[in-house]
């Protein structure tokens, strides 16, 4: 076990945050958090599972081994480098904090050859602390380019992004290493199996629209994944498996602009893929979608009943800004 440094992603810290703690759940990672530094966590783990972390999360734009936390008042900096024995690559100040500060060590280190911008050892200034760590940058760019959409075998709109599938599949916190498996239920092109297969985790996949289940399954063939996944032509109103069958649902629904939701209007399609989800799914474990804030309201009061009837726990509610004409908000729902 070592310390370590997440740094996650500011572009919606909350998610990020759940999404790293569903990795940590599902995957069973012997994993203590020590400190929470904005978004800085720091966590004790094994390097493998560290590694694992890094592989699967969308939202950690840093991680790495903690080599020194401290005070930025009181500690010598400089002599905590030399003791150390580094070479530092960054020297940053998180929003501003002690940038007159930064600016010396920085001065400081480059005169006494300490500093050079290939190493990966980063010096944070972050909230009252100083975090010296060694880091690797898990890089969403090149993670996720080659399965753009428009990279695709097949490209239909109404998409999301690689990135944030990902995100929607690691917060079912469905394990890659137990031989788990996902529901997808509104699959479109089959974004969230790409996901799902890339990082072991096997997937079933459906949709009301034969040419979108078409379009999955040659996504997924064009990826070398189809070992993962299996997908059929379904009404995620009426499903036909068994009771407790999936061990996580993750989930796009329609938002009723692209993607027009078929047989029902919105909402009530919504309420019944609910019902059906909450029977799917094992008890302990998690049904994530996303609705458009504006049907946000019937969707509450439909978890509360199913709350308030012991049936799931509302884990997390986030909201995500999509565009200027598109805000969804993101559930977590536990059954129990
Ligand atoms: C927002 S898209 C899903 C996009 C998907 N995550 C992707 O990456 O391609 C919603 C999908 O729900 C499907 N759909 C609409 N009504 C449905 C229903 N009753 N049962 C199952 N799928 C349905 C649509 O055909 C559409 O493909």
């Amino acid at each position: 076990m070592a310390v370590y440094v997440a740094r996650l992603s500011l572009e919606n810290l909350r998610l990020a945050k759940a999404e790293l703690l569903s990795i940590i759940e599902g995957e069973g990672l012997s994993c203590k958090i020590l400190k929470e530094i904005g978004e800085f966590l720091i966590m004790e783990l094994s390097e493998r599972d560290a590694d694992l972390i890094a592989k699967r999360a969308a939202l950690i734009k840093e991680i790495g081994r903690l080599v020194y936390i401290g005070d930025l008042n009181t500690d010598d900096i400089i002599n905590v480098v030399n003791r150390e024995g580094l070479v530092v690559g960054r020297v940053e100040s998180v929003r501003s904090v002690a940038k007159d500060l930064t600016k010396k060590v920085y001065d400081e280190l480059k005169a006494k050859k300490k500093f050079n911008p290939s190493s990966n050892i980063a010096l944070v200034f972050v909230n009252g602390h100083l975090l010296i760590y060694v880091f690797v940058k898990p890089g969403r760019e090149r993670r996720f380019s080659a399965r753009s959409p428009q990279k695709r075998p097949v490209y239909l709109p109404g998409t999301m992004t690689p990135w944030l599938a990902r995100v929607f599949v690691n917060l079912a916190a469905v394990s890659s290493r137990k031989h788990e498996v996902l529901l997808d239920p509104f699959c479109g092109v089959g974004g969230f199996a790409l996901e799902a297969g890339i990082q072991g985790i096997r997937i079933v996949c459906g949709d009301i629209d034969r040419r979108m289940v078409e379009a999955s399954i040659v996504n997924v063939r064009g990826y070398n994944l189809d070992h993962y996944c299996d997908t059929l032509v379904m009404d995620a109103a009426q499903q036909p498996f068994r009771s407790q069958s999936f061990d996580g649902i993750s989930t796009d629904p329609p938002y009723g602009r692209m993607t027009i939701p078929q047989r029902y209007d919105l909402r009530n399609l919504i309420m019944h893929f609910l019902d059906e989800a909450v029977e799917l799914v094992k008890r302990g474990r998690r049904i994530v979608f996303a609705v458009p804030v504006s049907i946000d309201g019937s969707v509450s009061t439909k978890l509360r009943e199913l709350e308030v009837k012991g049936e799931v726990k509302v884990e997390d509610r986030v909201l995500q800004y999509v565009h200027s004409s598109l805000t969804r908000v993101v559930y977590v729902v536990k059954r129990l």
